[in-house]
């Protein structure tokens, strides 16, 4: 019967509809890549709660980032309702190293308590970069939390895009990675130029630095800093490899390589091979552009770090920031012993550094920046107290954007567009839709920070110090974050001038308040 046969065909017309439907939507990367298919994730999404309570794991079982957190980073992402209901999940009593932030009861400042009050209070760094030692191009970032080294390579040139576009929006920097300067990245943020062992987008034809190339280059683009890339967390002392189905024609061409072969990044630098001649490197840099220069690195041995502590003690010579990657820092490729094992977690490694520059009374010389899952307000709030000056987030800005986790960043295959460089894949991320993502995740973080540093009846979050903070190990002990790591009085907090300033930039702080007094109150 025809009826009959019409009827059958409803389902393939429905299907039909919905990949119609899903191809030309660009609201979600997945859908637009995986028509129909992709519905089934959002599904499990919905139902994973339900389903993962009696079947799989907790809330908070996932790694890199549990499900709790990844909610989180989406739901601030959209702007949704990102609040928690009934409780905390986690198992304060029982979890080894769990941080508790210290509220003061009263204070001048006192944050607001509805959800989206002081969204878009700007929460500049609480440092001059360069500021220590004058450089011409010294500057304070205008952000506190901001994009970290992740390159037009490892990243889709639509990724590298929307978190250009979306830092512009948010007025955070966005730091290239070490894979050169992209077209991707000329669309209205600051940035950071990052120099690897292999020199891409400063480098003549035989691969060696050219500096006149790099000052080209920083000329023609909204340069602010440069860093030196000596390591990152995830693969420290190893150099970098971009596989080569990664490596496109015009990947090739902005780096200087042949397109489809591994690329390779050397583990050494070719222009320095101790502090002292990497000292008289920056500060040939800094002279010859203008520009603050830094050094980006993960913690091992401390040899390095004592070394340039004291060279820099003298006065003559010094780095303008360092930013101090954490083992557990996240990378586009990396043999597991390296991401797994080797340079110590960020808290640790952090702090070994920061005492030797607080020992020696330099931490006003430098600003320090962190990485590695710091784009967590209480992970950031710890590393603040610990003297981080400003927050880089490398993965929870590709969350923002719309990574799902899928841990498939080294094989060309993200489903959602993120890490890959192929065109159908990287075609579903919408750029335009997607920046605002990341500049709501950031505006959302800063404001969280912001809450958070009210609570503790301070102006900014930098003002936030080792004392405000203690760990629990379980029911056994507590311990205030200074003892834990050491800490003397005064350390981690910003002082002195900086603390000043930075109290006068947020003078109008405060988003909070309390009832009307009564006429007893105010008699
Ligand atoms: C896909 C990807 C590419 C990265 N590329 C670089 C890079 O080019 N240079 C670098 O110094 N770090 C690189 N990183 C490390 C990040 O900049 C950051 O230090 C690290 O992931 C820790 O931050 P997170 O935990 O917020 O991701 C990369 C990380 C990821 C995930
Ligand atoms: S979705 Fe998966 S493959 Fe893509 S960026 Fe995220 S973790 Fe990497």
């Amino acid at each position: 019967m025809k009826w009959k046969s019409a009827l059958g065909l409803l389902p393939v017309a429905a299907a039909a509809g919905v990949v119609t439907h899903d191809l030309r939507q660009r609201q979600h990367a997945l859908l637009r890549n995986f028509p129909l298919v992709g519905h089934a994730r959002y599904l499990l999404e919905t139902i994973g709660p339900e389903l993962r309570q009696y079947v799989v794991a907790d809330n908070d079982a996932e790694r890199p980032f549990s499900r709790d957190q990844r909610r989180w980073i989406y739901a601030s992402s959209k702007l949704e309702n990102n609040y928690f209901g009934f409780g905390t999940d986690n198992d304060i009593e029982h979890t080894e190293g769990y941080t508790i932030i210290k509220h003061r009861t009263f204070s001048d400042v006192v944050p607001g308590s509805t959800p989206h009050v002081g969204v878009d209070t700007a929460v500049p760094g609480a440092k001059v970069l360069g500021g220590p030692r004058d450089r011409a191009q010294k500057f304070r970032p205008g952000s506190l939390v901001n994009v970290s080294a992740m390159s037009f390579g490892s990243l889709s040139g639509a990724a590298v895009e929307a978190l250009n576009r979306g830092a512009a929006e948010v007025g955070c920097l966005q730091n290239t990675g070490e894979g050169g300067l992209s077209p991707y990245h000329r669309n209205g943020a600051d940035l950071v130029f990052q120099i690897g062992t292999a020199y891409f987008g400063c480098r003549d034809t035989q691969g060696r630095f050219d500096l006149e190339r790099l000052k080209e280059l920083v000329a023609g683009a909204p340069v602010r800093a440069l860093e030196v890339k000596l390591s990152q967390g995830a693969k420290p002392g190893l150099g970098g490899l971009l596989p080569g189905q990664k490596v496109t024609p015009q990947i090739a061409e902005i780096r200087g390589i042949e397109p489809g072969v591994d690329c390779v990044s050397p583990s050494r630098h070719a222009e320095f091979d101790d502090v002292d001649s990497l000292l008289d490197w920056v500060e040939l840099l800094a002279a010859e552009t203008g520009l603050p220069v830094g050094i980006k690195s993960a913690v091992g041995d401390l040899t390095f770090w004592e070394d340039l502590v004291q060279q820099m003690a003298r006065g003559d010579r010094g780095v303008d920031f360092v930013t101090i990657d954490g083992g557990e820092g996240g990378t586009g490729a990396a043999p597991m012993i390296f991401m797994d094992s080797v340079a110590l977690p960020f808290r640790t490694g952090f702090a070994r550094v920061y005492s030797l520059f607080a020992e020696a009374e330099l931490t006003d010389a430098l600003t320090f920046i962190g990485a590695g899952k710091l784009g967590l307000p209480d992970n950031a709030v710890v590393a603040l107290a610990l003297g981080c000056d400003l927050i880089n987030v490398g993965r929870e800005a590709m969350l923002s954007i719309g990574c799902i986790q899928a841990q498939k960043c080294h094989t060309d295959r993200c489903p959602t567009g993120v890490a890959t460089q192929d065109p159908w894949l990287a075609h579903g991320l919408d750029p335009a839709l997607k920046s605002a993502r990341l500049a709501n995740y950031v505006k959302t973080l800063r404001r969280d920070l912001l809450k958070v540093s009210e609570a503790c009846g301070v102006a900014h979050p930098g003002l936030i110090d080792a004392d405000d903070i203690e760990i629990l190990f379980a029911q056994r002990q507590v311990a205030p974050l200074r003892e834990v790591y050491g800490y003397q009085p005064g350390w981690g907090a910003v002082s002195g001038a900086n603390r000043q300033a930075v109290i006068a930039l947020m003078a109008d702080g405060g988003h909070g308040g309390s009832a009307p007094a009564s006429a007893t109150a105010q008699g």
